[in-house]
């Protein structure tokens, strides 16, 4: 019988002759063919970073997770690695769900995961959920060691994120409570086998949230930040919580043991897709993340082309002093493809927009916007745009003061509007509060499929996909009713991030 991995790869050969291409990823990490969502075991390991992230190898739809893999050397050039993890053992027969990576005092690479299993008992079907451990000494193979933390005998209990601190091994996971309550729990270890009883370490005070998916609690400045995606049984309001699922993060103190909250929960990203990021610390002591670009909630279009999903492009992150979180494209993305142009400082008069390129190929574009000397309701680009009105339109509204990306143009199905306020005032506390500024910078890395907008220093963030219709494309800058007036309008043609080629 061929081992579960081959088999992985074997399916995945297979789904990746039939990939098309329009919409596929150039400089976002996504599966050769098939489907992703969580980002796992961010790390660095062997002078090497890699990332890893769910995987079903043989569909376009959520199914039998394994762990994918990617690695690199500079957090720009990337490389594929084979299938690293695949269902093999009862405890992860249905799933090596998520999880998270550390590098052991003796230089091995050990990753803590959840296993899935799903149990059928007198015809019922019950989840079975516990933390399992497998390592390796060359970042590529691995040996599982089977069950460290046991089932709880509650559905959903998953997502370890592990590291090191005062000597010890820390641990949060997920956890929905008996009462159905979304709760993030501690575990520690010396060795990372044998762990303690474990401690609530944090509930999120939403009665409406049962769950709290893919916790990550990492120390930014003086001050803790736990990031969490809240699963909850509450309508969407306003402007948050519009997607399938959501994700944010509350600030806070921590002592090792306890978790003292100081703000509400914040949403991290306002696009139409970001999930389940997690971080990493990098050698040089940044805090990094990738997030998920996806949905469990509507079809996408990519689901034609024989591939699902992609991450974000690799973040920085920092805390503000009003404790708010900013992450920005990591330094080296600069590196990416050829310097750039300004064609700024420039006038845009409505009706007379100006394309600033054109085809499919990925780009980076920042605008300076003054907002003292514009007039115009709303500025932005014209994404993905073929001329027959179906185009994705990301920008400043100055109406109702702010930043957007504005799919409805593209898409019935996963469309729609997504914005994030620039300026006070706020009575919304789960939404985001500034300063006003004369001028407003937006830095929008536009892929074959998706655009990431970041605004205000990274305080708002913006990712989606944008799927345009199949034919040539440009990106164009446009005001409606009235003027924009821009200091700087930069754009830089960024090249394909893939050392070698899926197919030769
Ligand atoms: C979040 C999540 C995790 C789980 C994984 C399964 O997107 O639901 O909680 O481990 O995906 O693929």
């Amino acid at each position: 019988m061929t081992n579960p991995l081959q088999q992985a790869e074997d399916a995945n050969a297979e789904l990746l002759t039939q990939r098309r291409d329009r919409w596929y990823p150039q400089v976002h990490i996504a599966a050769r063919a098939g489907w992703i969502n969580d980002p796992n075991g961010l790390c660095h390991f062997g002078d090497r970073y890699h990332v890893f992230f769910q995987h079903n190898p043989a569909g376009v739809v959520w199914g039998p997770m394994h762990w994918g893999h990617v690695w690199s050397r500079d957090l720009v050039h990337w490389n594929r690695a084979p299938i690293a993890l695949a269902p093999s053992l009862p405890e992860d027969q249905d799933g090596v769900f998520s999880g998270s990576a550390v590098v052991t005092d003796d230089g091995t690479l050990a990753v803590l995961y959840t296993g899935h299993r799903v149990a059928t008992t007198a015809g019922h079907d019950m989840v079975e959920q516990c933390q399992m451990l497998a390592t390796s000494t060359d970042g590529m193979t691995f040996t599982k060691h089977g069950v460290v933390i046991e089932s709880r005998g509650r559905a959903d209990f998953r997502d370890p994120k592990v590291w090191r601190q005062d000597q010890q091994w820390h641990m949060v996971v997920a956890m929905s409570s008996p009462q159905r309550r979304g709760q993030v729990w501690h575990y520690s270890s010396d060795d990372l086998m044998h762990w303690d009883e474990g401690h609530l370490l944090f509930e999120d005070p939403d009665p409406n949230v049962y769950m709290v998916e893919c916790p990550d609690l990492f120390r930014l400045g003086d001050k803790w930040v736990l990031l969490y995606g809240p699963m909850t049984t509450a309508r969407p309001h306003g402007h948050v919580g519009r997607n399938g699922h959501n994700c944010g993060y509350v600030v806070g103190d921590w002592n090792g043991t306890q978790f003292t909250p100081l703000t509400d929960f914040t949403p991290m990203d306002w696009g139409h897709n970001f999930y389940a990021p997690q971080t990493m610390l990098a050698p040089d002591g940044r805090r990094l993340l990738l997030g998920w670009m996806g949905s469990f909630a509507h079809p996408l279009a990519c689901q034609e082309d024989g591939w699902c999903g992609q991450l974000t492009v690799p973040r920085e992150l920092r805390l503000d002093d009003d404790l708010r979180l900013h992450s920005s494209p990591i330094a080296e993305f600069s590196q990416l493809g050829r310097p750039g142009k300004d064609l700024g400082p420039i006038t845009v008069e409505p009706g007379q927009p100006l394309t600033l390129h054109h085809g499919s190929n990925p780009v980076e574009v920042c605008l300076g916007i003054d907002l003292a000397a514009s007039r115009a309701e709303q500025i932005g680009l014209r994404i993905h745009d073929n001329g027959s009105g179906r185009r994705t339109w990301v920008g400043y509204d100055d109406l109702s003061e702010r930043v957007f990306v504005d799919l409805s143009t593209v898409s019935e199905t996963s469309g729609g509007y997504r914005s994030a306020r620039l300026t006070r005032p706020n009575n919304d506390s789960r939404d985001a509060a500034t300063r006003t500024a004369d001028e407003l910078c937006l830095r929008v890395i536009i892929d074959r499929g998706s655009v990431e907008v970041f605004a205000d220093d990274g305080r708002i963030v913006l990712s989606s996909f944008s799927f345009p219709v199949d034919s040539e494309r440009s990106v164009a800058l446009d005001t409606v009713s009235g003027c924009a007036t821009l200091t700087s309008v930069r754009t830089r043609p960024l090249a394909p991030h893939w050392n070698e080629p899926d197919r030769g």
